[in-house]
């Protein structure tokens, strides 16, 4: 099948890409010659209340100390941004749960604001985490985008994702709460977890549509090697072959009640900020433990290992364990995969960032692209069709999977 076989290919481009190369010598970092709006910044809290057992981030399990001691040296990491010239726009914090610790949160936001940063904040919680209080906290502090994960209203699935701290009712509840408090309010969903059936995921997307919010994001279960191996002794096998039916009532769903999509996996209400800042932006600097950068053609990973990211930062040194500088073949592959994966890439752009056109230079993936349907090109917009929706959601899925690898290869070395 056409969207298997896409599936591969990335699955193959994302292994080379996510190949960890040479260790890193900070001053090759250096703030990229290009507008400072063109540069977003991704924060990594990596603390949760409780451990989900399909996530591949890297996170731990919510220490007090531990978390406050991480945001200073949070804030270290980023003034060694600040003192190489880096300016940021928009602002995105991830986990983790960047709310497990809301005193140490709302400062570092406000000295994100007194460097003049922020201007976009979008941010993810449990939702656990939500409350008024903790809602009007968020709200006085800037937060334009919040994204609560919820990722299933059924009470077997929610047991099984270890995630049964809040049932049908009070999820409803905590997100009527937080409604109409952002500029934007996304729910994040899992489909295709093993246990879960169409009808659960059906009736989950009934409720959703019953509560009138502006964006959801779908993500297709993308467990690292040794979580799936986990997943399938307790459950069944992870099946991928059952993941079109859901992707079906996904775009079926959405498309009836209004929602546009923004990405394979978000649908959004009007115009709407993302989470996906690979989409939005070029270039991106990640800091935090297990956060990973991509800056003019440099893929960077960060230290996973909290004892490791102290140290390096406690030296004024940035937390950088590994570089790998990619080929411009590589780098324009991985612009067309990210562009597409925002539905439409502006060929012009192309030309501007790469001083080529991308008729010429991905010829033979864009012709595939085209004759098999799953893209259509109009003036300088190549856009992705409904027919290219699920192959784009294979090919991030095993584009993102390769990433949980490396995320969990990282962690079980404590690099
Ligand atoms: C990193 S979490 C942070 C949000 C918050 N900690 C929570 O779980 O509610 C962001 C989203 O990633 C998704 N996610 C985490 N692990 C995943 C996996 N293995 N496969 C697919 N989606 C996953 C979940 O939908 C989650 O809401
Ligand atoms: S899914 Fe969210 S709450 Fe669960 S372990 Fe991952 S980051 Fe933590």
């Amino acid at each position: 099948m056409l969207a298997n076989f896409l599936g591969k290919v990335t699955q193959l481009e994302g292994k080379k890409f996510l190949k960890l190369g040479e260790e890193v010598n900070d001053s090759e970092i250096i703030a990229p010659e290009m507008k400072n709006s063109e540069v977003s910044l991704y924060i990594h809290i990596p603390f949760c209340k409780t451990l989900c057992p399909y996530c591949c981030f890297n996170r731990y399990l919510f220490n007090e100390e531990k978390t406050r001691k991480y945001f200073q040296h949070l804030k270290k990491e980023l003034d060694l941004y600040l003192q190489k010239g880096f300016r940021f726009s928009s602002c995105y914090f991830g986990g983790g749960t960047p709310t497990v610790l809301m005193p140490e949160l709302l400062e570092f936001i406000d000295y994100l604001k007194s460097n003049s940063l922020g201007k976009e904040i979008s941010l993810e919680t449990t939702p656990r985490e939500i409350d008024e209080v903790n809602v009007n906290l968020l709200k006085q502090a800037g937060v334009n985008r919040l994204s609560i994960g919820i990722q299933s209203f059924d009470s077997d699935i929610l047991r099984a994702m270890g995630r049964a701290f809040c049932n049908e009712e009070e999820l409803k509840e905590k997100i009527l709460t937080a409604r109409n408090n952002f500029d934007t309010l996304n729910l994040d969903f899992i489909f295709n977890f093993p246990s879960q059936s169409i009808e659960s995921f059906q009736a989950d997307l009934e409720i959703f549509n019953s509560l009138d919010i502006d964006q959801v994001t779908f993500y297709p279960l993308m467990p690292s090697p040794h979580k799936k191996n986990a997943l399938e002794r307790r459950f069944r096998k992870v099946d991928t072959s059952r993941e079109k039916d859901f992707y079906d009532v996904i775009l079926q769903t959405t498309h009836a009640s209004g929602y546009n999509a923004s990405t394979a996996w978000c649908f959004s209400k009007g115009k709407r900020m993302i989470d996906e800042y690979v989409v939005d932006f070029d270039d991106y600097v990640g800091i935090g433990a297990g956060s990973v950068s991509l800056l003019q053609g440099n893929f960077y990973v960060n230290s996973f290992s909290l004892d490791k990211y102290a140290e390096l930062t406690g030296q004024n040194r940035l937390p950088i364990i590994r570089l790998r500088k990619l080929s411009d073949h590589e780098l324009m592959y991985y612009y067309l995969l990210s562009k597409l994966f925002g539905i439409k890439l502006d060929t012009d752009k192309f030309r501007q960032k790469f001083k080529v056109d991308i008729h010429k230079t991905l010829r033979k993936e864009l012709m595939f692209l085209k004759l098999s349907g799953l893209v259509q090109e109009e003036e300088s917009a190549i856009e992705v069709t409904l027919k290219g929706m699920y192959p784009l959601n294979v090919m991030m899925r095993e584009f993102f999977s390769s990433l949980n690898g490396l995320r969990e290869y990282c962690i079980e070395n404590q690099l």
